[in-house]
């Protein structure tokens, strides 16, 4: 039995909460929303068009007018492995961590149109069933009635270990120095999600802190357990 309709896990790049969020969704048998994977899905759609990513962010129109029709062909499905996003049948998956999407979605996510209609979108998924969900604003602007909120946070240097450790196998970065690389992009990254004016990455009203620098994924889940009961 499910005592819970929704449960948003938020907090900064790799603080945890896509391997956490899974494991609760397993554990509930119920589906998962990474809403990083819909933004990270926008940036790979604008990239392989024709006009350039600038272009978009210059005219709200024609931005909108893209997403829509896009998204015609889009079918997102909610599994408690996770998030599967179709585009024109065909499973985008490995596309999304690619090093081009890394560099811009940040940017593609600071967006005030896309965020709009990426919203409305995860709004409509979490309507019908129980839902576990993780991002950047998942608490405190997309679902802020929540049942349950939780914020993860771990330090800089983890988090980049973590990434790198993660990515090794699914982002190509070209040049040597990767660590260097990986922790560069994290700071850029917090900065812009935190700095931006529409929904940045702050700590949701009511949320459950948890650090997870020093915890490994069983602690922060068990942590996160105690707060469901
Ligand atoms: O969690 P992730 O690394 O897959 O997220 C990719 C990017 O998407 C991240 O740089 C910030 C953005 N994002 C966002 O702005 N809001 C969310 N709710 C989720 C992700």
């Amino acid at each position: 039995m499910k005592k819970f309709k929704i449960i948003t896990i938020d907090g900064p790049a790799s603080s945890g909460k896509t391997t956490v969020a899974k494991m609760i969704a397993q554990k509930f048998k119920v589906p998962l929303l990474e809403s990083g994977a819909l933004y990270r899905f926008v940036t790979y759609l604008l990239i392989k068009s024709e006009k350039s990513i600038q272009t978009y962010m210059e005219n709200e129109d024609l931005l909108i007018n893209f997403l829509k029709e896009a998204f015609q062909k889009v079918k997102i499905e909610l599994t408690s492995e996770g998030t599967f996003i179709y585009w024109n049948g065909k499973l985008i998956k490995d596309e999304l961590r690619k090093e081009e999407v890394e560099n811009m979605v940040s940017q593609v996510s600071a967006n005030k149109k896309v965020r709009e209609f990426l919203t409305e979108i995860m709004r409509k998924l979490g309507k019908e069933d129980s839902l576990i969900t993780e991002g950047r604003d998942m608490g405190s602007f997309v679902f802020p009635y929540a049942d349950i909120k939780i914020f993860l946070t771990a330090n800089e240097e983890i988090r980049a270990q973590r990434r790198l450790k993660e990515k090794m196998g699914k982002v190509i970065y070209k040049d040597k120095n990767l660590y260097e690389k990986v922790f560069n992009n994290i700071k850029f990254r917090d900065k812009l999600d935190s700095q931006r004016e529409v929904a940045p990455l702050i700590i949701p009203e009511g949320a459950y802190i948890i650090d997870t620098s020093n915890l490994t994924p069983e602690e922060v889940l068990n942590e996160i357990l105690k707060i469901i009961k």
